[in-house]
């Protein structure tokens, strides 16, 4: 420890003498006053001052965290593309997740401009907007007009005639299916917020759980809320027939998918394939909360 912690400090001093002998031998002022010394960095300081911060991550080019397998997917922002959205009025959507992976489902990021207006979903669609910026106001087939803030959300069953529009600038997580109708089940419009959700029993397991829909029968997806605290990790190694999209919305961890364990953080997205073994653990010093997209109520026949 004493050599190890002796090595830097007097490291600095020859550069501080040395940096003084330079700056003497160029100018006849003869200070050497701190400030100016410790603006200047030493040649190849950054090898050894490395950081793995995601945000000098993202200055190497050619690299993301991004990754793409047969049975999950990682898309993190920096690979995020976005074009306008069909149907929609000033707004720029980012698909992460689409049938083309293998969701029957599909999540994408709607980032709303000044005077946007959205577009409808196709015939027999059902659609979840979650507000994750800004706020937006939803005109629904009553034309009673509901303003949603960050954190709050409707579900539109399928058919409903709706339109969003946003003023300013925001941003939607999306979620839209093919409804799977039942016999005798139709679906309502759903207006919430996260913290007006009730936390609910998860016997065996720490985080905290909210669903933003009803759990009946109708209903064929259900959006859960996840909180972990720091240190905290699911009990259950999960395989299981339901397919999964997921926002990580705050905090850090670590998520495995498969025999993979990936570094994740806030704005990070995750596509998983039904039977794709998968668990988390919250790491940092925030909580860790996700938005999980999940299949239910459905026989998988
Ligand atoms: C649906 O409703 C009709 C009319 O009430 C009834 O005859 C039928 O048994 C119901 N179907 C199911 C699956 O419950």
């Amino acid at each position: 420890m004493q050599s190890f912690c002796s090595f830097p400090v007097q490291s600095l001093f020859f550069q501080l003498f040395t940096l003084c002998f330079l700056k003497l031998g160029f100018s006849q002022e003869g200070f050497c006053s701190a400030p100016s010394i410790l603006n200047t960095q030493p040649l190849y300081w950054k090898v050894t001052n490395p950081t793995l911060s995601p945000s000098h991550l993202q200055d190497l080019p050619g690299f993301t965290r991004s990754v793409y397998k047969r049975d999950h997917a990682l898309i993190t922002p920096e690979s995020h593309v976005f074009s306008p959205l069909p149907d929609w009025i000033n707004t720029l959507g980012a698909y992460l997740i689409s049938p083309s992976m293998g969701s029957h489902f599909v999540m994408y990021l709607a980032k709303m401009q000044e005077n946007s207006k959205s577009g409808l979903p196709p015939s027999d669609v059902e659609r979840l907007v979650f507000v994750l910026h800004g706020v937006v106001t939803l005109d629904d087939a009553s034309s009673i007009t509901h303003k949603l803030e960050v954190d709050s959300y409707a579900y539109l069953p399928p058919n409903s005639k709706h339109s969003f529009k946003s003023d300013a600038p925001a941003t939607l997580v999306i979620f839209e299916r093919r409804y799977a109708y039942l016999e005798n089940c139709t679906t309502e419009q759903i207006i919430g917020s996260t913290d007006k959700q009730p936390l609910l029993e998860t016997p065996g397991e720490v985080f905290e759980l909210r669903k933003l829909l009803p759990t009946s029968l109708p209903y064929d997806f259900n959006i859960h809320i996840m909180d972990f605290q720091p240190g905290e990790f699911l009990n259950v190694k999960e395989v299981h027939y339901n397919q999964h999209g997921l926002l990580l919305l705050e905090g850090q961890g670590i998520y495995r998918l498969g025999d993979n364990w990936y570094p994740v953080q806030a704005g990070d997205t995750i596509w998983m394939a039904p039977f794709v073994p998968q668990w988390y653990a919250a790491l940092g010093k925030t909580k860790s909360r996700y938005l999980l997209y999940k299949d239910v109520n459905r026989n998988p026949l």
